[in-house]
Order: C-alpha cells, then structure tokens, then sequence
C-alpha cells in the first residue's frame, strides 16, 4: 500500500499526468497481485478492481455490501449533501427526483431546448470565426445546457469561471493553506453556495406565493424546490445537489465530445457515415424545424462513435475483436452485462446519461451540418491532471458550409 497517508498517490499522479493510468499503475499491478489490488490514494484505502466479475460484485453491492466513497476534498467540494454521499432511502428519493425530469415526456420537451442552446452557442461562438478550441467551447456549452436545460436557471457572467475553480480543487490534497488549489477551491464553492441560496429562497417563495408553476414546468430545480416545501429534503441538500449536477455534467460530456471528433479527424470513412447519419436527418426537416426525441433516436452509428471513444474496459480481447481498431459497430450488439460501464452501473449507474446522450447528439448534428471542421494539431496529447483533456484544448478550423 506504500508509505503511510500518501501510500501510491505520487506513482498514480505521474501515470495519470502521462495519460497512461493503466498502463504505468493499473495494469503492472495486475500483474503483481491480480484483478483485485489494494492501494492508498489521496490518502484513503483504496480497492481497484479490474473486470466483469469484479464490477459486477462491487456495483450490484452497493449499499450491501460496499459502500463507495469519494476523497475528502471532492466530499466537502461537493458538499456532504449531495447524491454521491446519499445511501439507501435517501440515495433512492434523489435519484427519484432526478428521473422525473428524465421521463419521456420530460426528454421530449427537454430537446427544443437543448437546440436552442446549441443554435445560440454556435451563432454566438463559432459562427464569423475560423478557429475554435473544440473542448472549450463544449464546456462553455455543456454548462450552459445543464443550467438552461435542465435546471432551468440562467447563467451569469462570470459563473462558469468560479465552478471551474471549485473543480480545480476537487481532486487536490485536502489542505487549506493560503494559495492552494483546494483553499481556492473552497472560497469559489462559498461563492456559489451564496449566490444558489439567494436563487433557491426566490424561488421557493415564489412557488408558495403561486407566481411561478413550480414542479409542473419539468426543471430539475423546481423539482428539488418542491421537495423542499412539502419538507421531504433541506435546503443544504438542494444546493449540493446543483453543484453536484454540473461537476458531474461538464468535464464528462466535453471530454466525450471532445475525444469523439479527434477519432472521426483519424478516420474519414467513419466520419462519412456519420455525416451521412445527420445529413439524412436534416433533409427530412423543413428550414428552421427544431429535431425531435426521434430524430436523435435515428443517430445511431454516432452514438456507437461516441461509445468507443468514453473510457472503458472495451480494449479487453477476452470480449471484443481486435479490440485496439476504431470499429463503432462493435455496439451495434449488446454488450454482455457489467463488461462495458462508461456510465458506471448498480445503484449509481450516472443519473444524467440521458441528459449527456441528448446534449452530444444534438450538438454534434449541428456542428457537422453547420461547418466543415478539422483538427489544428491531429497529435495533439491527451493529458490527465487529474481529469483527461487535450493538452491544447483541441483547437479546429471551421468555415460555415454553405446550404
Ligand atoms: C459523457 C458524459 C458522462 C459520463 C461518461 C458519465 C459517467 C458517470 C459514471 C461512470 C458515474 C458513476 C460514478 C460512481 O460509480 O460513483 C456517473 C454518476 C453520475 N452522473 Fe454521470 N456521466 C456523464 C454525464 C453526466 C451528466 C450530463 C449528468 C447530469 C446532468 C450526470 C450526473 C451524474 C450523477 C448525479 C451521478 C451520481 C449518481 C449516484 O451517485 O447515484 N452525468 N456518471
């Protein structure tokens, strides 16, 4: 397990830093001790297992036998309230809540709205440009979908800065001294929480005085907020929960998109058929027609792209072909059970797939409908520190195409 406290968490950083985590600590280890290993990292004893049957032990465990848990610094970011902290009943009642605003009636009116925010985005950011940063922009854009689409809150200027400070110190050492990432991490989260109550208080206010409709308009925060007044959870768990949602949110979904068009940059002929995908979809659409649930029902070989670029135990050869070639189509099957778990799995398979799925389709149908693209630098490195991103923020080319 290494030293006292710190245990392998510099042997972890470097690796994780290289973008080979499971080469340089994962797989040596495997190979030492087997698919199960016990650590130290970040100062916690940490078991990392590695497999179908190990997943499937530790996820459909959860709150059975094991209990997960995240490092102390994400827990008093994140804040002790939030889902991640949740187990049994409790875990239960928030995910409850979170489903409501992704039933089908509720996925169906949330893509209008999700169009809207990629059309404003792309003509604000992208359009009269030559040049974007791809990964930038889709956190810019991931962020503001997770406050206008499903909280149903606008997004100030500014905002966006102080919720990347707080992610900063989400995976660094616990200490609090002056200048350090997880101190400045903690004051962007005081921040926040200030300025959440102030909009959870007006809200709730206005949902007892009947100025607003309340849970009816299907936004996760009204949701949360009705919870609140019939007294079934407390304001601190509805603040914790929308930081929560959007650290959950932003790196993950601008990560995949960003990971999914470098893939489609190496390999043209999958990017043919993806275009082709899209390009169908549109010609069934009069001008200025927004895409419906279905349209993003008919995208399928783009998700099956965007499966084979999310991290995953799919390189295994035990279960897939020539697992190393980029070949999309290897989803076109079901995958056996707990051997593929982007999205995680068990009781807390991730709560937003259905958010993240619809924010990556509609968004990538309109970049690639909208402009041509490719990549500046098509060897750009990936990096970890400790979140994977392209070390340069993936910029691309752009010019509109012209029908
Ligand atoms: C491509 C994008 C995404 C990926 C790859 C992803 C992946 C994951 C994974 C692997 C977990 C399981 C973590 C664990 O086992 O503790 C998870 C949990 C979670 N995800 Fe996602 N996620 C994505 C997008 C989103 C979005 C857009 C949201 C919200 C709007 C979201 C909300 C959550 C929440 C709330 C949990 C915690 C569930 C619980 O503890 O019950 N995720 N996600």
């Amino acid at each position: 397990m290494g030293l006292p406290w710190i245990g392998e968490t510099m042997d972890f950083y470097q690796a994780q830093r290289r973008n080979r985590l499971f080469e340089e600590f994962v797989q040596p280890r495997i190979a030492k001790y087997g698919n199960i290993f016990k650590t130290r990292l970040m100062g916690s004893p940490t078991v990392v297992v590695n497999g179908a049957d190990a997943n499937r032990f530790f996820l459909s465990n959860e709150f059975k036998l094991v209990i997960s848990s995240w490092p102390s610094a994400s827990v008093q970011l994140m804040g002790k309230d939030s889902i991640t902290e949740k187990q049994g009943e409790a875990h239960r009642c928030l995910r409850g809540v979170i489903a409501t605003t992704f039933s089908f009636a509720g996925l169906e009116t949330i893509v209008p709205k999700i169009c809207s925010s990629v059309q404003l985005h792309l003509d604000k950011h992208w359009h009269g440009h030559d040049m974007v940063s791809l990964y930038r922009m889709t956190k810019i854009l991931t962020f503001n979908i997770v406050f206008e689409c499903l909280l149903g809150m606008d997004v100030e200027q500014g905002m966006l800065a102080t919720f990347e400070r707080v992610l900063e110190g989400v995976f660094a050492p616990p200490f609090s001294f002056p200048g350090s990432s997880f101190s400045k991490a903690k004051k962007a989260r005081q921040e926040i929480e200030k300025m959440l109550v102030e909009v959870v208080r007006k809200k709730r206010k206005d949902m007892e005085g009947g100025l607003e409709v309340g849970e009816q308009d299907g936004m996760l925060l009204s949701q949360l907020v009705a919870e609140l007044i019939q007294g079934e959870i407390r304001e601190e768990e509805v603040i914790d929960n929308v930081v929560l949602l959007v650290f959950a949110a932003h790196d993950t979904t601008s990560f995949a998109i960003a990971m999914t068009f470098k893939m489609l940059a190496h390999h043209p002929n999958c990017y043919s058929l993806l275009l082709q995908e899209h390009v169908g979809i549109k010609n069934n659409k009069r001008a200025g027609e927004n895409l419906t649930l279905e349209d993003t029902k008919k995208m399928k070989y783009t998700w099956q792209v965007l499966l084979w670029t999310t991290y995953g135990t799919h390189y295994n050869a035990e279960y897939f072909r020539d697992p190393l070639s980029f070949d999309p189509t290897r989803f076109e099957e079901a995958v056996p059970p707990y051997v593929y778990l982007p999205f995680g799995g068990g009781p807390r398979v991730c709560a937003g797939y259905q958010l993240a799925k619809l924010n990556i389709l509609v968004f990538v149908h309109f970049l690639v409908t909208r402009f041509n693209w490719s990549l500046l630098y098509p060897e750009e490195p990936i990096t970890m520190d400790p979140l994977p991103f392209p070390s340069l923020g993936m910029p691309i080319q752009i010019s509109p195409k012209l029908s």
